[in-house]
């Protein structure tokens, strides 16, 4: 377990931020990353071809490291939407195919399937948790007619968890396809790449990931590597660090999943931000910040509970998001009460969302409860 980090991150005392999953909390390192990056931007003169390659190329092993892997299968998006875009061009479904996905998943990561069989047949099978939790009544849904198994690592509106490595040997059985969305789980709850062996993974940057907003990640197989990008710009292109020759035309790309990055991927200031997130995150290690995290969600449970609230069940439940709920429903002002107490935390559906980070207190853990009793 991870002591305190608070230190480390800009976080007032005042305010009890619980809302990682909405935006990740800033860390001291990233904004002076960030403003060091703006000077250098200021004076293009020192910048030189390298540096639209070599920041990259550490976030992109960064990233690879994070999942257990290489940073060969890392491509640089700017969000969800696109990164499973990629994965919905370089897929299959058609006519008496399925695509299986979660009751209210993120809408990223299912508008581009819906868009999909709009165009090539097809059909969206919508999986509704059972009592047992996501994983059982996803096995469930998996048949001969499934051709891509799309879902998170936990669900974005209460952190219930799905046991990747058993719904990807699922989905292999079957030959479909397996696309993970684990924008609110990676940085904060491990994901073993060889374990799960998916199609492809896609995470932002900004929250659990404490990088940037406007750059995300997405992580290919190896036997998608030679697939279909959704742009054709001049930097993924062989030898692209050669300025003088970009008008040797060239249809190789680079190697690996380069291919799939977003145009001006460089961006000097988002990259230098995320490499200082990712270098940090790999410092602690996501096992202990999944675990030390365990212990604040653990006591939000014990202590809503006390109070008349739920929470999933504990085998259930992600180490690092909880969602509580409460009979009949959120109660009248509790919204406002909790913006009126600095406790920052978000309502999704009929849930209150409690994503803390390694800067959250004893302190601000009793702030939220006790704006909780009050409603109790
Ligand atoms: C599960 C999940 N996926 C994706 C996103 C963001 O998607 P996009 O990058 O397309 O804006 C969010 C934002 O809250 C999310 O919770």
């Amino acid at each position: 377990m991870l002591g305190d980090q608070r230190y480390l991150f800009d976080v007032p005392r005042d305010v009890a931020y619980l809302n990682c999953a909405f935006f990740g909390p800033r860390l001291v390192a990233v904004t002076d990353a960030g403003r060091d990056a703006i000077d250098r931007t200021a004076k293009p003169w020192v910048i030189s071809p390298a540096d639209f390659f070599e920041p990259v190329e550490h976030l992109r092993s960064n990233v690879g490291a994070l999942l257990g892997d290489d940073g060969e299968g890392v491509a640089i998006v700017p969000s969800i939407s696109y990164g499973v875009a990629v994965a919905a061009a370089n897929l299959a479904v058609g006519d008496g195919r399925s695509v299986v996905l979660l009751h209210e998943q993120f809408p990223s990561n299912v508008y581009p399937w819906r868009a999909k069989v709009a165009r090539e047949g097809g059909a969206i099978v919508t999986v509704n948790r059972s009592a047992d939790g996501w994983t059982a009544a996803i096995l469930d849904a998996i048949n001969e007619r499934t051709r891509v198994v799309v879902v998170p690592h936990c669900h974005w509106t209460d952190g219930s968890v799905v046991d990747l490595v058993e719904v990807g040997r699922a989905a292999r059985a079957v030959g479909a396809a397996l696309v993970v969305d684990a924008s609110q789980s990676f940085g904060a709850m491990p994901l073993d790449i060889k374990e799960i062996k998916p199609d492809f993974v896609a995470s932002v940057g900004y929250k659990w990931q404490l990088g940037y907003y406007g750059l995300a990640y997405l992580w290919a197989a190896d036997r998608h590597r030679s697939g279909q990008p959704l742009e054709e710009g001049w930097i993924t292109r062989h030898e692209a660090e050669d300025f003088a020759g970009l008008v040797e035309y060239t249809d190789e790309y680079e190697p690996g999943a380069r291919r799939f990055d977003m145009g001006e991927r460089s961006n000097f200031i988002g990259v230098a931000m995320a490499v200082a997130a990712t270098d940090q995150i790999r410092e602690w290690g996501i096992g202990e910040i999944a675990e030390t995290l365990r212990e604040v969600t653990g006591r939000v449970a014990d202590g809503a509970a006390q109070l008349g609230w739920e929470a999933a069940p504990e085998n259930q439940r992600s180490p690092h998001l909880i969602g509580v709920r409460r009979m009949g429903g959120l109660p009248v002002g509790l919204a406002e009460a909790l913006i009126a107490a600095n406790v920052s935390v978000s309502i999704r559906g009929d849930s209150v969302r409690i994503a803390p980070h390694l800067h959250t207190t004893r302190e601000d853990v009793d702030r939220l409860l006790t704006v909780l009793d009050a409603f109790s």
